[in-house]
C-alpha cells in the first residue's frame, strides 16, 4: 500500500463556538444509554438504495458548481459534474458559508496526560531543518532546545489547539470517495480531508446509489495503511453509538485493510459502503489532519481496539520490510538485535511484512513488545496498541516524516530516531546507542 503521510497542512483558524460542548456531551450520553435499547428498531431504519427522484439540472450555480444530466433509472441516479477546488473550500474553513449544521463535541483537557519522550539523532534533526515544510524546521529547533512546552503545542496539545471535535450534518448531498460533498439542489460544495485533494472534481455519468442515513469518513488518500486508521477511522471518535447503528459507514475504498480496522471498532462490513453516493442525511466528523490526528482521536482508537497488554512484556520486535525500503544488510541488523535480546534475556520476534498475520494479531504483537525497532513504514501504525513505556527505535529516512514520532509521543512511548540513509542502511553503532538509551528508559516488566 502506498504511504503518503505528509505532515501538517496549515488550516484556517477554527470557529470559536466551542462553548456549547457541555450540552452536546449531555445529549450524547443520554442517547448512548437509550441506544442499546433501541438498537433493533433503529437498525431496521437503514435503507438500501431505493427511491430515486426524477430531476434534471443543467445550471451553472452561483457557486460555479456545474452539475448536469442527473437522470433517473429504476433504482439509480447518473451524475455528471465538474467543479474547481476554489469552489469547494475545506469543510471546517472559517469563512465557509454555512449551508450545513455543525455541532461540537466536548474536548477533553490533556493537562495530566503523560506524554512520551523523543530523541532524534543529530542527522535526523538536521534533516528536519533542511525540510521545506516550515513546521518541520520549527520542530527541529524545539527538539534541539528540548523545549517541552513548545513540544506540547507543536503536537496540538494547547488549549488553542485547532481540533474542536466538530461534526457536520447535511441533507440531500452527493458524497464522493475523495471527500467532496455537494448539495444536490443548491450546488454548494465542500471538501473534507486530512490531506486535501488539490484537483478539481470531474465526474462523468457516474452511477449513484441513494442511502437514507450515512456517516462518511471518505477522504482523499483515505484507503492507505496510515491514512485510513490514523486520519479517517479516528473521526468516528465523535460519532455516537446510535449514529453508527443507524447509518451506513461510507469509506474511500472498501478494501481488506479498511474492513479489518472497521471490524476492530465494531463495524460490520455489511454497513460499509464506498463510491459516489447520494445521502438523504449525512454526518461527517472532524477527522485527523494530514499526518497529525489529535490526542482525542488517538486515545479513542487505543481504547476502542482494546488490545490487552500482558503484565509481563519482554519482547524485542524487529520489523522487516520486503516490499519497499528493503535493507540490503538486514541480516546483519537482525543479528545485532537478536544478540541484544539474548544478552538482556528478552524474547526476539521478527515482524516480517511479507508474512503478516491478521491485524488483531499484529496489534497484539506490538502490545506485547517492550522494544519495537525497524525502518519507517506502514507496520508502525500498529504502535497504536503499544502501551506507555514501550521503546520505539525508528530507522527514519532523511526525507523526514514524523508521523510515528508524533504517534509515539502522544501515546506516551519512548521514541528514538536514527538515520536511514538513501541506500537503506543504518549505522550499526547508532543501533547500539539507541538500545542503550532504551535500556535506561525502559523497565521490562
Ligand atoms: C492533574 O495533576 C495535578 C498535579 O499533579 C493534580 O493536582 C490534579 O488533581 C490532576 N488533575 C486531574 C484531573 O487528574
Ligand atoms: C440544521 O439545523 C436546523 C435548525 O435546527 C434543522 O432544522 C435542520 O434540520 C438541520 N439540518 C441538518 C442537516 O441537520
Ligand atoms: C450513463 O450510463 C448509463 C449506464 O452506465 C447508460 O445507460 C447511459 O446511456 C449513460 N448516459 C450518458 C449520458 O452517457
Ligand atoms: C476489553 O477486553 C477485555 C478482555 O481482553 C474485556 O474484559 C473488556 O470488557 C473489554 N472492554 C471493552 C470496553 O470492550
Ligand atoms: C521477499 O519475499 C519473497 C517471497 O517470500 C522472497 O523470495 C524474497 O527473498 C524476499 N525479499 C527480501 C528482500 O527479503
Ligand atoms: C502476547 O503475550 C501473551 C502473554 O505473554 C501471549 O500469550 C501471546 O501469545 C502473545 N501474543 C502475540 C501475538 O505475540
Ligand atoms: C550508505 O550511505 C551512507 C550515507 O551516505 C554511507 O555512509 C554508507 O557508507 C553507505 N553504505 C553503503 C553500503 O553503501
Amino acid at each position: 500500500m502506498m504511504e503518503r503521510c505528509v505532515e501538517i497542512m496549515v488550516r484556517g483558524k477554527a470557529l470559536l463556538l466551542g462553548r456549547k460542548t457541555f450540552f452536546c456531551l449531555t445529549l450524547s450520553v443520554t442517547i448512548i444509554s437509550f441506544g442499546t435499547f433501541f438498537h433493533q428498531t433503529i437498525g431496521t431504519n437503514i435503507r438500501k438504495p431505493d427511491e430515486t427522484s426524477k430531476y434534471n439540472v443543467d445550471r451553472r450555480g452561483q457557486n460555479c458548481v456545474f452539475l448536469t444530466s442527473v437522470e433517473s433509472s429504476s433504482d439509480l441516479l447518473y451524475v455528471d459534474c465538474e467543479i474547481g477546488v476554489k469552489h469547494a473550500p475545506f469543510i471546517w474553513q472559517k469563512d465557509v458559508q454555512i449551508w450545513f449544521n455543525i455541532t461540537y463535541h466536548i474536548s477533553i483537557s490533556h493537562k495530566n496526560h503523560s506524554l512520551g519522550t523523543v530523541k532524534l539523532d543529530s542527522e535526523n534533526t538536521q534533516s528536519l531543518y533542511m525540510n521545506n515544510r516550515k513546521g518541520y524546521q520549527v520542530l527541529a529547533g524545539i527538539l534541539e532546545r528540548h523545549d517541552l512546552k513548545r513540544m506540547r503545542r507543536w503536537n496540538g496539545l494547547s488549549d488553542l489547539g485547532s481540533y474542536r471535535g466538530r461534526k457536520a450534518t447535511f441533507n440531500d448531498v452527493l458524497v464522493f470517495s475523495n471527500g467532496w460533498i455537494i448539495q444536490k439542489t443548491r450546488h454548494f460544495a465542500v471538501r473534507n480531508g486530512g490531506c486535501l485533494s488539490q484537483n478539481g472534481l470531474l465526474v462523468h455519468n457516474v452511477t449513484v446509489a441513494r442511502y437514507k442515513r450515512v456517516v462518511s469518513i471518505a477522504v482523499f488518500w483515505g484507503e492507505g495503511s496510515w491514512h485510513f486508521p490514523m486520519e479517517a477511522l479516528v473521526g468516528l471518535a465523535y460519532i455516537t453509538e446510535t449514529e453508527i447503528w443507524s447509518s451506513f459507514i461510507h469509506v474511500t475504498q472498501k478494501n481488506n485493510l479498511v474492513l479489518q480496522w472497521l471490524k476492530l471498532v465494531g463495524i460490520n462490513e455489511k454497513r460499509v459502503i464506498h463510491g459516489t453516493i447520494l445521502a438523504d442525511y449525512l454526518i461527517v466528523p472532524e477527522i485527523g489532519k494530514c499526518g497529525s490526528p489529535s490526542l482525542n482521536h488517538i486515545q479513542w482508537l487505543y481504547k476502542k481496539i482494546n488490545i490487552s497488554v500482558p503484565t509481563k512484556r519482554n519482547t524485542v520486535l524487529l520489523i522487516k520490510r520486503n516490499k519497499s525500503r528493503v535493507m540490503p544488510h538486514f541480516a546483519k541488523i537482525q543479528s545485532i538485535v537478536e544478540n541484544f535480546a539474548n544478552v538482556g534475556n528478552l524474547n526476539f520476534l521478527l515482524h516480517d511484512d511479507n508474512d503478516l498475520p491478521s491485524l488483531p494479531v499484529q496489534l497484539q504483537r506490538f502490545a506485547n513488545a517492550s522494544i519495537v525497532i525497524g525502518p519507517h513504514g506502514a507496520g508502525m501504525v500498529n504502535l497504536i496498541a503499544s502501551s506507555k513505556g514501550t521503546c520505539v527505535i525508528e530507522f527514519a529516512p532523511m526525507e523526514a516524516n514524523v508521523c510515528y514520532m508524533r504517534l509515539s509521543y502522544l501515546l506516551g512511548l519512548t521514541y528514538i530516531a536514527i538515520p536511514l540513509y538513501i541506500n537503506n542502511t543504518v549505522t550499526e553503532n547508532k543501533i547500539t546507542d539507541a538500545f542503550n538509551h532504551c535500556q535506561r528508559k525502559t523497565t521490562h516488566v
